[in-house]
């Protein structure tokens, strides 16, 4: 999730009286026109408007923040959304998006989009390839796990239990379940895909916004908690949840990664640090990366312990060597205002892409040889949040507002 934890929907109401002068002020930076006091009446419960207008959106992807935020659990009228939407269009039309840079190489990739949600605006949030090839999704916005078949394209939507809970995170444990996390509902849920049943697990006291998840070795299940900035555990046998604050206030731990070695690295997206958790102890350390701009937004890391991060605030791929604390940084192609986002190492090579480059890029870095290539997404791709590799060692995207999964196939 971009930014803080959305409001549990069903607070909404008391959220908007809270926050009446807020708005009243805020409503003062919104242009005139008509629809202008229905985006202040209706646009600061969960989060302020102006924290997620960023760079703004096509006509297209307007609609599908409207069929997003009404998903979500906004009571909007036809007429309202008919008034609202095209003051947005007008308003706050897409710019300063970073034109896409190609690098051409040797490389020839296939790229296969999926289409997702059975309903539109699902933005799907992570991908994950399991072990039996399906490629599932998370609908943070329709409350379902979802599952593709790239045989078929095949998809199945899997209703969640407690209702908006913004399905984030995904990971695998041996049995074939699927945990998630709930972003909005402060837990973390597993999906028997066999019979559909889930199982939620509350954050302690009900507060909480869990993120990035992964299973551990141990057969735990690790997950980011970004605004709450801690680390947690959460054991499948017992269902107790363990939570460790970060060293660093405001820290916002997002983005996960194991070492070969058994270490739990997480990037702070609220400050230039990457940190390492050891996994008995839950004891956390810090690294400082040296430019105090930068903000690691997702992380992955290579057999040679080399933690890769992309650096979202600067445009750089980074690589940091936990061993002696050495950093390195290329800067990405498209560019300084490129955004890099989702990463993976498949094998000793670097997949990422880039989130504000038009169209959205699947970047390729070889560290042998430090060159990049780069590939266009059919379709525009954006946003890709996280991206997750099949057994066979290809590269999967989850493309956001475009309701899609894309398997990027590398030959090998
Ligand atoms: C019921 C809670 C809620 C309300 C009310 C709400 N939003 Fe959102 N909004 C969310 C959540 C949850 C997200 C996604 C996670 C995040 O960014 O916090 C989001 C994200 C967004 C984004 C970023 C979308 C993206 O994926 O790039 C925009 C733009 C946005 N909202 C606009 C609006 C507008 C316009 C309104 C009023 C019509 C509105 N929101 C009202 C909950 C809400």
């Amino acid at each position: 999730m971009r930014g803080h934890r959305a409001m549990n929907p069903r607070t909404v109401a008391a959220g908007a009286l809270l926050l009446a002068a807020g708005a009243a002020s805020a409503q003062q930076a919104l242009p005139p026109g008509p629809g202008r006091d229905l985006v202040a009446a209706k646009c600061y419960a969960c989060h302020t408007f102006e924290a997620r207008v960023g760079n703004g959106y096509t006509a297209e992807g307007w609609n599908t923040v409207m069929r997003m935020m009404t998903n979500h659990g906004l009571a909007l009228t036809q007429a309202e959304i008919a008034q609202i939407t095209p003051y947005l269009v007008q308003n706050f039309p897409e710019k300063n998006k970073a034109p896409a840079v190609i690098v051409p190489g040797p490389l020839n990739v296939e790229m296969t989009l999926f289409r997702t949600g059975i309903t539109p605006g699902s933005r799907p949030h992570d991908p994950l390839a399991t072990r039996d090839g399906a490629l599932w999704y998370t609908g943070q916005m329709t409350n379902t796990l979802g599952r593709v078949d790239p045989k078929t394209g095949q998809v199945r939507e899997f209703p969640l239990k407690s209702p908006h809970s913004g399905p984030h995170g995904l990971t695998e444990d041996r049995q074939g379940n699927i945990w998630y996390t709930g972003n909005a509902g402060a837990l973390v849920g597993k999906l028997d895909p066999r019979t559909g049943d889930v199982t939620e697990y509350k954050m302690p006291g009900g507060k909480g916004d869990p993120h990035t998840v992964l299973m551990g070795r141990d057969g735990a299940v690790w997950f980011t908690a970004q605004n709450a900035n801690q680390v947690g555990r959460l054991d499948p046998k017992t269902g107790e949840i363990k939570l460790v604050s970060m060293p660093t206030p405001g820290a916002r731990p997002y983005g996960m990664a194991w070492d070969p070695r058994g270490n739990l690295f997480i990037v702070e997206f609220g400050t230039n640090g990457v940190a390492m958790v050891t996994p008995e102890t839950m004891a956390v350390r810090e690294f400082k990366l040296p430019d105090p701009g930068s903000r690691p937004r997702r992380i992955a890391i290579t057999p040679d312990n080399k933690v890769w991060y992309t650096d979202y605030s600067r445009g750089m791929l980074g690589r940091l060597d936990p061993g002696t604390g050495e950093v390195r940084e290329w800067p990405s192609p498209s560019g300084a205002k490129s955004a890099p986002y989702g990463i993976s190492a498949i094998g000793d090579v670097i997949w990422y892409s880039e989130s504000e480059a038009a169209p959205n890029t699947v970047v390729r870095f070889d560290p042998s040889t430090e060159k990049f290539q780069s590939w266009a997404i059919p379709g525009g791709g954006n946003i890709v949040r996280n991206t997750s590799v099949t057994t066979d060692g290809n590269f999967v995207l989850a493309n956001s507002l475009v309701n899609a999964v894309t398997l990027v196939k590398i030959p090998k």
